[in-house]
C-alpha cells in the first residue's frame, strides 16, 4: 500500500520519479505527490486522486514556468502514490508532508502507531500540522533532529540526514518506509524501513529507492534488498546502509531477470488481461526447472532439512484473499497425496485464535507480494511458535521469503492488475509441487509417481491457450450479466474455491454483489436466493474423476435450475450430462481433478474483467483496493 520512489543522480529527477510512480501506481491511488531538490530550494506538488491528476498541475506548473529554477532541473527527489490510511485523500493529506521549515520532505507508506503522542508533543511545542496524517509527525521530528545536530556543530552532509532519520525512527512504533530529502542536502535521499517494503536499485552514477522493483526496471535490473530496521542513504554513486543504532550493515544484492516490458500494457486496454493471456508462460516458468536429475523437486531456498519434513505431522496454510483460495485448493491436492492433516486459514484471523503449533507443524505462507501484513504477522506468530514456515511468493527480495525458512518462487512476473489472476494459477502450481515434494520426502510417492504429475502440469501451459483462444463467447456473456443484480457461483471439492475465486473477482472488480458457496450447502440456505433468472456459475468437476462428484454437481444444478436460475456451467469437454440443464455451457480442456482450478478458474477470470468494464469501472484499479496491502 502506497507507492513509494526516490532518486539520486545526475538527470533530473521528476521524470524519473513520475515513471516510477506510473509502475507503482497499482499500489494505491488515492493521491500522488513529488518533492524535488533544485539547487538548494524543495520544490513540491502534490493532489488528490490519481497521478493523471498530478502530472496536469505539473505540467501547468510548468506552462507557467513560474519557478527561478523549475521543478523539472532538480536531481534528487522523492515521489508517493497513496492508499489512504490516516486522514482521507484529499490535497492537504497527500504526500509528501514538508515540516514548518519548507525544507525537509518527507514520504510514508505504513501506519506510525505511536503518532497521536508525537503529534501533541510536536503541537505543545507550537508546530502546526496541516494535515490529518501521522506521515507529518515524521517530517517535523526529522527538521527538528536536523536543527538540533547542526546546532550542535554538524555540517550538512548527506550523513547528517541519515543521522536525523535514524534518531527520528528510534521513536517511531509501528510500520513504516519513510523516506525524506533536505534542500539543505542536495544530492542525497535517505530511506527507511520496518515491516514495510523498500528495494535499492543500483545505477550507474544514479541510485534508487522504490516499493519494488518495477519503479526504476527500466534504468536498472541490479538490486539490493534491505533489512528490517535498517537506514539506507543513497547519493549519485553511493549506497550506505546502518541499522536503527548507526552501525554499518550490509544488503543483498540481486539481479532482476524480467524486463521493463514486462510491466507495459503491451497493446491490451488492462494489465489486467494481459496479465490473464500471460498464464500459460507464467505456469511453464513456475514449473521450469523443479523435476532435478535425480526426479526430486526442487525448492529455490531451503533452510529445512528432509528430516524436518518427515517430521511434519499437520501442516496450516496461511494466505489472505486469492492466495488463500489458492491454499483452499492445495489442501486437497496436500492431504491426499501426503495423508497429513492440513488446514487452511485466513491470515488476518491466523495468530488471534491461538492456533496449536509446535516443531512438527508446517506452516505454508502463501503471498505475491511477500509483503501483506496480515500473512507476514501469521508468519511472526508461527516462528515464534517454533512451527516451520515455508513461503510460496512471487516477488524476490520481499520480507516474506526472507523470513521463512524455505521458498518456493512462483515466477509470474510482475502482477499489475490488482486483481490476482496468473498469482493465482502460479501459487496452485507451487502449491501442488509442495505436495509432492512432501510425498516424495516422506516416501508416499516415489520419483516416476511424482514426474508424472509434473508431467500433466507441463500439459497444462498448453490446455490454458488453448482455452483462451476459444474465450469470446464468455466476453459475449458478460456483456449479457453487467446488469445482473447478483452472480452466485458454486463447486464441489476443489470447485469450490474455485467458484469462491470467481465471486471475489466480480466484487473486486465490477462491484457487484456475488457469493460462492459449496455446492452442496446450497439446499441449507442459500438456495432460498434463488429468483427467476438469478445467473449462477457452476463449476463441474470432470466425469472421469470421482463420478459420484460429477453427478452431485449435476444434481445441484437441476435444483437452482428448478428454482428459475439461469446457469453458466463449466465443464470439461465432452461432458454431455450437463447440457440439459446449462443455459450456457463452457467447455474447459481435460485435465485430472485436482489440477482443473488452473483452467476452471479462467473463465471467471475473464467473466469478472468483461463486467467490469462493461459497467465502465477501471479494471485495473478498482476502487477502495490497492495491490499490496501492507497495513493489518
Ligand atoms: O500479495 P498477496 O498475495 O499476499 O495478496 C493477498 C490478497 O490481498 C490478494 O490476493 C487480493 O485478494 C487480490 N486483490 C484479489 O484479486
Amino acid at each position: 500500500m502506497c507507492g513509494i520512489v526516490g532518486y539520486a543522480g545526475a538527470r533530473p529527477a521528476l521524470g524519473i520519479v513520475l515513471d516510477g510512480l506510473r509502475r507503482l501506481e497499482y499500489r494505491g491511488y488515492d493521491s500522488a505527490g513529488v518533492a524535488i531538490v533544485c539547487g538548494d530550494e524543495l520544490l513540491t506538488e502534490k493532489k488528490a486522486g490519481k497521478l493523471a491528476n498530478l502530472e496536469k498541475i505539473l505540467a501547468e506548473r510548468d506552462a507557467a514556468d513560474c519557478d527561478a529554477l523549475g521543478i523539472g532541473d532538480g536531481t534528487t527527489g522523492i515521489g508517493h502514490t497513496r492508499w489512504a490510511t490516516h486522514g482521507g485523500p484529499t490535497d492537504r493529506n497527500a504526500h509528501p508532508h514538508v515540516a514548518r521549515d519548507g525544507r525537509v520532505a518527507v514520504i510514508h507508506n505504513g501506519i506510525i502507531e505511536n503518532f497521536a503522542r508525537l503529534r501533541a508533543e510536536l503541537e505543545a511545542d507550537g508546530v502546526q500540522f496541516t494535515s490529518d496524517t501521522d506521515t507529518e509527525c515524521a517530517a517535523h521530528l526529522i527538521s527538528i533532529a536536523l536543527g538540533q545536530l547542526r546546532a550542535a556543530g554538524h555540517a550538512d552532509s548527506p550523513q547528517l540526514l541519515a543521522e536525523a532519520m535514524r534518531q527520528v525512527c528510534q521513536r517511531l512504533e509501528g510500520a513504516f518506509t519513510l523516506l525524506a530529502v533536505d534542500a539543505g542536502v542536495p544530492g542525497a535521499v535517505v530511506g527507511a524501513r520496518r515491516n514495510s517494503p523498500l528495494v535499492v536499485g543500483r545505477g550507474q552514477g544514479e541510485n534508487y529507492l522504490a516499493s519494488d522493483v518495477s519503479a526504476f526496471i527500466e534504468h536498472t535490473r541490479d538490486a539490493v534488498e534491505l533489512g528490517q530496521d535498517q537506514i539506507v542513504l543513497i547519493t549519485g554513486d553511493s549506497i550506505e546502509i546502518t541499522d536503527f543504532d548507526g552501525n554499518p550493515a550490509a544488503g543483498k544484492d540481486f539481479h532482476i531477470d524480467w524486463d521493463a516490458s514486462a510491466a507495459e500494457k503491451g497493446g491490451y486496454d488492462w494489465f489486467m488481461l494481459k496479465e490473464i493471456e500471460e498464464q500459460p508462460q507464467a505456469i511453464a516458468d513456475t514449473l521450469l526447472g523443479r523435476l532435478t536429475e535425480t526426479g526430486e523437486i526442487a525448492l529455490d531456498e531451503v533452510r529445512l532439512s528432509d528430516q524436518d519434513l518427515r517430521d511434519v505431522d499437520k501442516i496450516f496454510i496461511v494466505a489472505c484473499g486469492t492466495a488463500y483460495h489458492s491454499g483452499m485448493v492445495a489442501k486437497y491436492a496436500i492431504e491426499h497425496w501426503t495423508r497429513i492433516p492440513c488446514e487452511v486459514e485466513l491470515a488476518s484471523e491466523f495468530r488471534y485464535r491461538d492456533p496449536v503449533l509446535d516443531r512438527s507443524t508446517l506452516v505454508v505462507v502463501i503471498s505475491q507480494s511477500g509483503e501483506t501484513m496480515d500473512t507476514l504477522m501469521a508468519l511472526r506468530h508461527a516462528k515464534e511458535q517454533k512451527a516451520r514456515v515455508l513461503a510460496i511468493c512471487n516477488t524476490n527480495g520481499s520480507t516474506i521469503p526472507r523470513e521463512s525458512d524455505a521458498v518456493l518462487y512462483t515466477h509470474g512476473g510482475p502482477e499489475i492488475a490488482v486483481a490476482s489472476t496468473k498469482a493465482f494459477l502460479t501459487q496452485l502450481v507451487a502449491c501442488y509441487l509442495i505436495g509432492l515434494h512432501l510425498a516424495q520426502v516422506r516416501g508416499i510417492k516415489f520419483a516416476d509417481e511424482v514426474a508424472a504429475v509434473v508431467d500433466q502440469l507441463q500439459e497444462v501451459p498448453d490446455k490454458l491457450r488453448e482455452l483462451l483462444g476459444r474465450i469470446e463467447p464468455v466476453r459475449e456473456l458478460a456483456r449479457d450479466l453487467k446488469t445482473a443484480p447478483t452472480v452466485l457461483f458454486i463447486g464441489r471439492h476443489v470447485g469450490y474455491p474455485v467458484a469462491l475465486e470467481g465471486a471475489l473477482k466480480l466484487k473486486e472488480l465490477a462491484y457487484m454483489h456475488a457469493e460462492g458457496f459449496a455446492a452442496g450447502e446450497l439446499k441449507h440456505g442459500p438456495i432460498a436466493l434463488i429468483d427467476q433468472g438469478t445467473p449462477v456459475v457452476c463449476v463441474v468437476p470432470s466425469p472421469a474423476g470421482r463420478g459420484m462428484l460429477h453427478d452431485k454437481v449435476v444434481s445441484n444444478i437441476q435444483e437452482v435450475r428448478a428454482r428459475g436460475a439461469r446457469t453458466i456451467v463449466i465443464a470439461e469437454e465432452g461432458d454431455e450430462a450437463v447440457l440439459p440443464y446449462a443455459d450456457h455451457v463452457i467447455y474447459v480442456p481435460r485435465t485430472p481433478t485436482l489440477l482443473a482450478p488452473l483452467l476452471t478458474t479462467v473463465p471467471l477470470q475473464v467473466l469478472a474483467a468483461e463486467i467490469a468494464a462493461a459497467r465502465g469501472h477501471d479494471v485495473d484499479q478498482p476502487r477502495n483496493l490497492a495491490k499490496s496491502v501492507t497495513v493489518e
